[in-house]
């Protein structure tokens, strides 16, 4: 027995993308069926970056997700730059008049379930999709099974995969899960959530002959900090002891504050865009579409650019009929999203020292760095693309 669900708009994946997706589509008419193979509590649970663009805030309490960020959330001003030892903050409000909020991914999909739930239309979670057929008919189809091992199958008008980096939706739009420009990196993150108070008001982004450490944080008493480390290396095999070493080594000039370390974890570098992003009436968006290196935490604010043009595009769709906006999607979503592959491998190659980096390699680095951070225009160009470039399309509300 097969359940059959009918809907305008099949989303895989109840991350970030796909939920703001769901929720921008109904405020235009659209229905659509969010599916997800984890539970609800996995995905609450999931330790995901901390910075939330200040265009991304705006969409979410604008739109009517939740204006929670702006009254919980803390805003940041600028970020510092440690260069062997010597600090140099660029000050957003100066330089750009906008700011970060320091508000962590899982809190945003805490709000976006919530809402969802709060306009009567839940995500499916523990719907693990298996594959995505007749993408070239007006009738795609997400095809499944339950946890509970129920077959079931999502018939749409569009299906969309919002369905991360393992993304299946990507088969039939690509061909093949890998069919993507890739560039790995010979370096890792190695994170830590340490119950201890800040140790900085504003986040560290270090470079020193130790490699790269990130002091950022989740909230007063819960600190989220990363050093540079071997993609290879095995989270549990380096002692707490060895971990508060590297990072303090990596920040001279500032004290941390310690305490229990409660998570360990690598996070493999990678910046990948998908080869199409549209196959008929199959898109992909978010990580599906393309992944990019930690550096500047990007991942999710692009995702929500992705969603502004597919929404724009599906509202005109299913107004008029007409798939103009559709066809523009791809074009469209890529500009940005090329932006912010720059922008995250910009900043990953800047502050890390790559394994076999020459000393050429390392002065020009630094160079590059003094550059930067001696220059107005420069601190500008970094400032404006932190904080958030305009997504440049509406329809929100
Ligand atoms: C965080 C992660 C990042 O990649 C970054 O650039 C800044 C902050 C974080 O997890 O807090």
């Amino acid at each position: 027995m097969t359940t059959t669900i009918r809907t305008q708009v099949g989303i895989l994946g109840a991350g970030p993308a796909g939920l703001l997706l769901a929720h921008l589509l109904q405020k235009a008419g659209i229905d659509s069926v969010v599916i997800d193979g984890k539970s609800r509590d996995e995905i609450e649970g999931t330790v995901k970056a901390g910075i939330v663009e200040s265009p991304a805030a705006r969409v979410l309490a604008e739109s009517g997700v939740s204006d929670r960020i702006y009254r919980e959330g803390a805003k940041h001003d600028g970020i510092e730059f440690h260069v062997d030892g010597n600090a140099h903050r660029f000050d957003f409000q100066d330089l750009v008049q906008k700011s970060v909020y320091l508000y962590p991914q899982h809190e945003v999909l805490t709000d976006l379930i919530a809402a969802r739930i709060r306009d009567g239309v839940p995500p499916l979670f523990g719907h693990l999709a298996e594959s995505v057929q007749d993408a070239e008919t007006t009738r795609p189809r997400i095809v499944g099974t339950t946890t509970e091992g129920e077959a079931f199958e999502i018939s749409a008008d569009v299906v969309v995969g919002a369905d991360g980096s393992g993304s299946i939706a990507r088969i039939p739009v690509c061909g093949s899960q890998r069919n993507g420009h890739y560039r790995e990196y010979p370096f890792a993150w190695y994170g830590v959530l340490a119950e201890a108070p800040p140790s900085s008001d504003e986040l560290i982004y270090s470079r020193s002959e130790q490699g790269f450490v990130l002091i950022s944080t989740r909230d007063k008493n819960v600190q989220r900090m990363y050093f540079q480390c071997d993609p290879l290396l095995d989270a549990s095999t380096v002692s707490d002891a060895e971990i508060w070493d590297t990072l303090q080594a990596g920040v001279s000039g500032t004290t941390l504050k310690q305490g229990p370390i409660i998570r360990k974890d690598v996070l493999r570098f990678r910046s990948f865009v998908a080869h199409e992003l549209r196959k008929g009436r199959v898109f992909l968006m978010g990580d599906a579409a393309h992944t990019v290196p930690p550096t500047g935490a990007k991942g999710m604010n692009l995702a929500f650019s992705d969603v502004l043009w597919l929404n724009q595009a599906l509202r005109s769709f299913f107004a008029t009929g007409s798939e103009a906006l559709m066809d523009a999607y791809p074009e469209n979503a890529l500009q940005r999203i090329w932006k912010a592959q720059h922008f995250s491998y910009w900043m990953t190659s800047m502050l890390h020292i790559a394994p076999d980096a020459t000393e050429f390699d390392k002065l020009r680095s630094l160079g590059e760095l003094a550059s930067v951070t001696g220059s107005r225009s420069a601190q500008a160009y970094l400032a404006e693309n932190y904080v958030g470039l305009d997504y440049g399309v509406g329809d929100w509300d």
